[in-house]
Formats: structure tokens, sequence, C-alpha cells
């Protein structure tokens, strides 16, 4: 018998497809619209997404999307409901759970992610609205001193009970801990951290009875910070990557998607790319990308309804690349 949690996988989990994150909050949609000079209102949040989740044959390279709630509850130019025009593409529609993050208090640079409290009636109302699974999203700011160990074991802990609340309601959970990009470390620092977050995350799943089978992980790559003097080739960011998730992630994970997390279309593509060149690995190893997939087509549309069809191509171009790339096909 297939579980309802094991169909939704099997929907998600797709040789040559990934995941389009498109659950950027009211402030973070607002920054994103500023950078093309369109305003933040409910209507153009509505035009933007549609034109996204209509672009024809998206479902080819895309398998599930991340909605934010507003757009659950919205329609398509035609008046079709937006999670059926994603299921209509065979893209399962997801939806950001998360109530976003705050200081960790007396932790001072550290941060936690809010929103467990009402989460399982939240999802009963979000199941019926048509999603099918879940995304929540921990962040680790990096220096010397951060994340502290307070940071580590508070969010996995949310984390945990997060996706032990999705699972007991027929949800999938993706779990995301985001190791952040901004600052100057190293990417020796970054991966120190990464997989002291990871260990730390999957030990929490464990004492929640999460099981892993139906769960995705979301994580950030193995990179140097943004204001790191040298920047990593692809082939050492996909090697140090790797060598971090084979000592954390039980083989038991059906798939890791990443997040671009600040990363150029560009490189986003590239280093998934070099990673799967160096398969086959006991995950299916893919993308959950939300800038790295929206950047050029957002770029093309500006706004403008007569754009769309431009919009609809870039957008169809990177997920075609990133579905190459998660086969290990990109470039060749
Ligand atoms: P980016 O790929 O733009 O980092 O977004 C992915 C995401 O869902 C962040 O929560």
């Amino acid at each position: 018998m297939t579980t309802e949690l094991q169909a939704t996988v099997d929907g998600l989990v797709q040789k040559g497809k990934g995941i389009l994150a498109a659950d950027e909050s009211g402030p973070t949609i607002a920054k994103r619209f500023k950078a093309i000079g369109v305003e933040s209102t409910e209507e153009n949040r509505r035009a933007w997404r549609s034109l996204m989740l209509a672009a024809p044959g998206l479902g080819q390279y895309i398998s599930g999307v991340i909605l934010y709630q507003e757009t659950l509850g919205q329609r398509a130019d035609d008046g079709e409901p937006l999670p059926q025009l994603a299921a209509r593409q065979g893209i399962v529609p997801g939806i950001k759970v998360d109530a976003g993050k705050g200081p960790l208090a007396l932790a001072p640079g550290d941060e936690i992610t809010q929103g467990l409290d009402g989460l399982a009636q939240r999802l009963e109302g979000y199941r019926q609205q048509g999603a099918r699974f879940a995304k929540w999203r921990a962040v680790y700011n990096v220096s010397d001193q951060l994340p502290s160990r307070a940071a580590i074991e508070a969010n996995a802990e949310a984390l945990a009970r997060y996706a032990a609340i999705c699972q007991a309601q027929d949800v999938v959970p993706i779990v995301e801990p985001e190791v952040l990009i901004d600052g100057d470390h190293t990417l020796a620092r970054c991966a120190e951290v990464t997989q002291a977050v990871l260990q730390a995350v999957f030990v929490a799943l464990h004492r929640h009875g999460v099981a892993l089978e139906h769960m995705l992980l979301k994580p950030s790559m193995v990179v140097p910070g943004k204001a790191h003097a040298a920047q990593a080739q692809p082939a050492e960011v996909a090697e140090q990557t790797l060598r971090v998730l084979r000592r954390t992630v039980p083989a038991a994970v059906p798939g890791i998607n990443f997040l671009s997390g600040g990363q150029s279309p560009a490189e986003a593509t590239a280093n998934l790319d070099a990673m799967n060149r160096l398969g086959p690995h006991p995950w299916r190893l893919s993308f959950s990308y939300g800038r790295a997939l929206q950047d050029t087509a957002m770029q093309a549309w500006r706004g403008e309804a007569a754009h769309a069809q431009l919009a609809q191509q870039a957008l169809l171009k990177r997920a075609r690349l990133n579905g190459a790339a998660s086969i290990g096909e990109y470039g060749a």
C-alpha cells in the first residue's frame, strides 16, 4: 500500500526535476520587487506567481512548488486556483509554514525560527487548500563564535518538532537548515558549521520519531562567505559539500534539494552539476531554488504583462539547466 506521504515523496523526488521556491514572505518579495521597480501589491504578487506557475511545460523540470500562504488562496487570470494550476502542470503544491526568524534570547547574533504554536491546525487548512508538503527554514549566522551551541540545539529541536507535526498530518516536511553565506568566513569554517548543524538536526529528528523516508532535506552548500577573498570552484564546493552530507545525512533520506542562498544562477547550477558528476549518491541531489530560478525571469518581467512570455521562457531556461544539473548533464 502506498501511503499518502510516500505518494507525495514520489511526486517530489523525480529524476531530472527539482523544486521551485516561490514562498517569499511579505518583506522579502517586496525587496525582490523593489529591485525591478515593482510595487508589492497583492495583485502584483498574484500576477508574478501565476505567471510562473502557468509557464508551459514547467512540469518537465519542476516537481514541486513552495508557495506562501497568500498564494494558496489566489487564482490565475482565468479563475483557476493556483494550487490547482500547479497540480495540473504535474507540480506538487507545498507551503512555507514557519513564521520567520527572530533573535535567540541571551545569544547575541544567533537567530531562532518561530511558528510552532497552532501549526497542526494551520496544516489542516493548508491541506484543504491543496498543499501536500511544507517547508520550515532555520538560519545560522557564521563567525568565529557563531552559531552558538544553544542556537544549533534550539533550531534542531524546532525543525524536528515541525517535521513531526507535518508527518502526523500526512504532510511531507522539507527540513531547511540554512548556514548563511554572509560574512568573510572560509570554506572550511562553513564545512565545520554545516556538519555540526546537520548532525544536531538528525539527532533531533530521530528523537522525535520523524520517518526519514518521508522528508526532504534542503541544506545550503558548503561555500566560503560572500566577503571572503577566495571564492571556490564547483569541484571544490562539490567535494566539500558531499563530504559533510555523507558524514551526517542517513541514506534513508530520499532527496536533498539545495537552496541557492545568494549564489548567482550560474553558480548554483554549476555547483549542483559538479556534485551529481561525482555520483551515484545515496540520495537524489537536486535543487529547491528561489532566487537562482526566479532572478532572470523577474528581470525580464519587470511588472509588465506584455513581458510575461519572455519571463516564462527565462524561468523555463533556468529550470531546464538545473534539471540537467540534477543528473550531472549541465553543459554536457
Ligand atoms: P534561495 O534559493 O533564493 O535561497 O531560496 C530558497 C528558499 O526557499 C529560502 O528559504
